[in-house]
Formats: structure tokens, C-alpha cells, sequence
């Protein structure tokens, strides 16, 4: 069997720990394990759930002919040595709860399993991806104290994948032709960038009148919530997973792809002390180079925009958390 000649960090195969054995979890460990990419750690506050899936998926390597393993547990000590912890857990928003309620309790949630976590993996990559992410990823740096290179949420993969399908749906044209570029918070006050979304180096202005760009652009910030609307029970995970998969392979197989990802802003694009999505170089040191691109007077007041309310939203949730700012 051969193993990753390419994987920097250290000498053993890669461990990717997940916390949350949810959707978009166990979707997760699945392409982890199943790519040869690293092993896999699920773990859930459930007992059994993690496990249950760990074995399942054990039994499929014979047939999905990996040689990688997973491991389900409610114990942290078993994500020790983790390369990259990914945080999941958290709950979806039930009836009669506000969005305060959510952001109270999913406050508290990724803060303790980042904090156990820290404890057996103190130099791992820490991956946020429970909502609401831009939040959830300030939280899990501060709490934590990890460098902020360390510290990345995923969404503006997720939300530029989706604004890549409607393009190519669109016109047509093949998935892997389009790039497209989603910048901001991950939700209604995304910044979806046309003028930087192309077709194999051909801008998509050139291709699509402003109102068919306009209309794409409105369906992918409401990308979640019409899936959503359909599924009726729970939210997307396929994509999510994908997008965590893509952004955990450019760490551990240090392909420095530039990407857009809830970093830690210190005056870039005019914003301070804030993750917000922006363009940056993941790599096998985290989060490598901010990348700050022009942006015309109007994109420029929709990012502030954006920050505006994830910073509202971090303000409450230390608040709720008791801790000063
Ligand atoms: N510790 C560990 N796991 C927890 C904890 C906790 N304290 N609290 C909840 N969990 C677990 C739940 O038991 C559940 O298995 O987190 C998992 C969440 O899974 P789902 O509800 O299926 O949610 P999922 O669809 O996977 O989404 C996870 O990603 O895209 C975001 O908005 C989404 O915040 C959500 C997150």
C-alpha cells in the first residue's frame, strides 16, 4: 500500500477529526476515508451514532477498495494527534426559537468541542463549518487563542460552488469551465462577484445579460434555504461536505489553492477583528495569504454590509458567552 508522498505536516498519515456525526458530517468522513486522504475521527455527542457510523463505513472498504480508517467515539481523547479538526456539531433552528436562542446555543457548543479538542490537537488546522459560520469561526479563535491562521470557515466555497452549478446549468457549458468568486458572511448579505466569475478566462458578462446574472446571483444567496424548502427536514450536507473536503485536501496535500473562506480580517479590505469570507491561500500552514482584491464602491458598501452583522452577532454571542470584548 502506498501512502502520500506529499502530506508535509508530519511523518504519520494524516488525521482529520470531525465533530458532529450529523449530515454533513458522516458525509464528511466518508469522502475523507474513502480518497485515501487521511484517516478519520467522527465523533458525537450521541452515543452509538458515531460509532454505528464508524462501522458501517468500515464495512464498505473492502468494496470501496480504501485503506484508510475510521474511528467513532464520545470520547475526545480518541481525535488526539488530528492534523485538521473539523466542527460540525451543533443544531439546527426548531419552531418557536429565535435566532438568538441558536446563536446561544451553538455558541456554547463549537466553543467547549473546540476547547477539547485543543487539548489533544493544540497544533491541528481548525475547520469551522456550524452555522452561523462567520460567528462560529471569531468564537472559535477567540476561545481557543489559536494563531489565526489556524482558525478557517468554510462558505465561500460552498457559496461560490453553488453560484458556479447556476452558471453552468445556465449556459450549458461544463461545471469544471466555470470559476466564480462568492465573498462575505455566509448568508442573505453574501457577496456573490460577477465581474469576477468567468468561463475558461472568458468574464460572464460577456455571456449573460445583467438581469439572467442578477437572478443567479439572488438564487445563490438563497442557495441553503431552497434546499431547504425542499428537502422540508434539515438543510444541504453534499455540498457543505464537498466544499469541507476541497478545503482539507489543500491543507494536507499543501496545494496553497486560493480559495474563499471565513479568514480572520486585521485591516484588509478595510475591516478589522472580524472573519469574513475573502479570497486566501490554504496551504499546510492554515490559512498562508489574505488575498485583498478591487472592489468597485458598491461591493465594497455590501462586504461592510456583511461584516456589519456578523460583527452585531459576535458582539451578542460574547455577550451571551459572558465573555468581554
Ligand atoms: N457535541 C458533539 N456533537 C454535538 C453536540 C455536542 N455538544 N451537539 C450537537 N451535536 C451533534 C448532533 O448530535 C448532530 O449529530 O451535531 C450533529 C449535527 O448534525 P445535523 O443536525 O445533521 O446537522 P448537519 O446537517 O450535519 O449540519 C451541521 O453545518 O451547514 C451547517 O447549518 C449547518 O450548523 C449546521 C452544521
Amino acid at each position: 500500500m502506498t501512502q502520500s508522498q506529499t502530506f508535509p505536516l508530519c511523518n504519520k498519515f494524516p488525521k482529520v477529526s470531525i465533530i458532529g456525526a450529523g449530515n454533513v458530517g458522516k458525509t464528511l468522513a466518508q469522502k475523507v476515508i474513502e480518497s485515501n486522504l487521511a484517516d478519520a475521527c467522527l465523533l458525537d455527542i450521541v452515543e452509538g451514532l458515531p460509532q454505528g457510523i464508524a462501522l458501517d463505513l468500515t464495512q464498505a472498504t473492502g468494496l470501496e477498495f480504501h485503506h484508510r480508517s475510521i474511528v467513532g467515539t464520545n470520547d475526545y481523547k480518541d481525535t488526539v494527534n488530528s492534523d485538521v479538526v473539523v466542527i460540525t456539531a451543533g443544531i439546527a433552528r426548531k419552531p418557536g426559537m429565535t435566532r438568538n436562542d441558536l446563536l446561544k446555543i451553538n455558541a456554547k457548543i463549537v466553543t467547549e468541542a473546540a476547547q477539547k479538542c485543543l487539548v489533544y490537537s493544540p497544533n491541528a488546522l481548525y475547520l469551522v463549518i456550524t452555522n452561523p459560520l462567520d460567528v462560529m469561526t471569531y468564537l472559535v479563535w477567540k476561545t481557543t487563542n489559536l494563531p489565526a491562521n489556524k482558525v478557517v470557515g468554510m462558505a465561500g466555497v460552498l457559496d461560490s460552488t453553488r453560484l458556479q452549478a447556476f452558471i453552468a446549468m445556465e449556459l450549458g457549458v461544463s461545471f469544471n469551465d466555470v470559476q466564480s468568486m462568492v465573498l462575505g458572511g455566509h448568508g442573505d448579505l453574501m457577496l456573490p462577484l460577477p465581474r469576477y466569475c468567468t468561463i475558461s478566462g472568458i468574464p460572464i458578462t460577456e455571456l449573460m445579460d445583467t438581469e439572467t446574472i442578477e437572478r443567479l446571483v439572488q438564487r445563490t444567496r438563497d442557495g441553503g434555504a431552497e434546499i431547504v424548502k425542499l428537502l422540508k427536514t434539515g438543510s444541504a450536507y453534499y455540498a457543505p461536505a464537498s466544499s469541507a473536503f476541497h478545503m482539507i485536501e489543500s491543507v494536507l496535500l499543501n496545494q496553497s489553492r486560493l480559495l474563499p473562506a471565513a479568514v480572520y480580517l486585521q485591516g484588509e479590505y478595510g475591516l478589522k477583528d472580524i472573519y469574513l469570507g475573502v479570497p486566501c491561500r490554504l496551504g499546510c500552514g492554515g490559512v498562508e495569504q489574505i488575498v485583498e482584491i478591487n472592489l468597485t464602491d458598491e461591493e465594497r458598501k455590501i462586504l461592510h454590509n456583511s461584516a456589519r452583522s456578523v460583527r452585531d452577532n459576535i458582539d451578542l454571542a460574547l455577550e451571551q458567552l459572558g465573555m468581554k470584548h
